[in-house]
């Protein structure tokens, strides 16, 4: 038996790294995946990827800043799957610059997607979750929702309050008992596009190219970056009944960055 036949898991953020990577270990484990990106081609050439090899999956052109589309998406969800039962509030973006050159526009931009995209995906997946009769909410945050990171200082401050937004809605729902767990993951340096062309923040046009699995070896104690696949093991784990005792939790995967100084490392 595979540990989420019957279920259906909402992916934003899914066409490409972790959200893609989670979607299809999803589907693997035999959920009903929901494949939502605003880059709605790749969202659609990964449903085709997953409903070929015999997964069940829809595909939705979602911008998670976007409130007024979020009723329809979670209607369309409960017509094509009949119910909901996990929540991956994935989508991303990390936009570099120094306080002082961040222009107010990519600053609320970064937030947007963040933060409130984490609060509009739980928003509006409780109602449905609560006529599934449970669920498993995960918000992707970061290890800078942990520690700062300099240069990312917007990005920081979505991550940290994407982690807490977690926790206080763990409490809200183990405390209106509806069955509703909601745990954050802290990924470190995972090896995905997110690295490619990260935007900067003075004018949100630039674009800067950061080397990730370098900055794995440097910076992570095992000397490595992550996978997305790794950290898709996880989002099984947590939305998944093994994971049943676990709320307001926040799992942490990153090579040891965050565990202490690091050593030095020869290369
Ligand atoms: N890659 C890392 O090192 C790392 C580390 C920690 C946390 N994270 C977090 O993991 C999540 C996924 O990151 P990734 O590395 O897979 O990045 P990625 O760039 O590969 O994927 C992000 C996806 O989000 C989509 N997206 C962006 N804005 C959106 C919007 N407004 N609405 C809907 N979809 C939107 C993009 O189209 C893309 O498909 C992000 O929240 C990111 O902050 C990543």
């Amino acid at each position: 038996m595979r540990q989420l036949e019957g279920k259906v898991a909402f992916v934003t953020g899914a066409a490409s790294g972790i959200g893609a990577a989670s979607a299809a270990a999803l589907a693997r484990e035999g959920a009903a995946v929901v494949v939502s990106d605003v880059d709605g081609v790749r969202a659609e050439a990964l449903v085709e990827t997953l409903t070929g090899s015999g997964s069940r999956a829809m595909a939705l052109t979602q911008d998670v800043t976007d409130e007024a589309g979020w009723p329809e998406a979670v209607r369309a969800v409960e017509r094509r799957f009949g119910r909901l039962d996990v929540m991956i509030a994935n989508a991303g973006v990390a936009v570099k610059g120094l306080v002082t050159e961040m222009s107010l526009k990519a600053w609320r931009q970064q937030t947007a997607i963040n933060l409130d995209g984490v609060f509009l995906s739980a928003k509006y997946a409780i109602p449905a979750m609560k006529r599934s009769g449970g669920g498993s909410i995960i918000v992707m945050s970061s290890v800078a929702g942990l520690r700062g990171s300099s240069g990312f200082s917007g990005y920081c401050a979505s991550k940290g309050g994407a982690r807490l937004f977690a926790k206080a809605l763990a409490l809200e729902c183990a405390g209106l008992g509806d069955n509703i767990r909601v745990n954050s993951i802290h990924p470190g340096v995972i090896d995905t596009p997110l690295w490619d062309t990260i935007p900067l923040g003075k004018d949100g046009l630039g674009r800067r190219h950061i080397d990730a699995a370098r900055m794995g070896h440097n910076d992570a104690p095992m000397g490595r970056a992550g996978t997305a696949d790794e950290v898709a093991s996880c989002v099984v784990f947590l939305a998944s009944d093994s994971s049943s005792y676990m709320t307001g939790a926040e799992v942490v995967l990153d090579g040891g960055i965050t565990a202490g100084a690091m050593p030095r490392r020869k290369i």
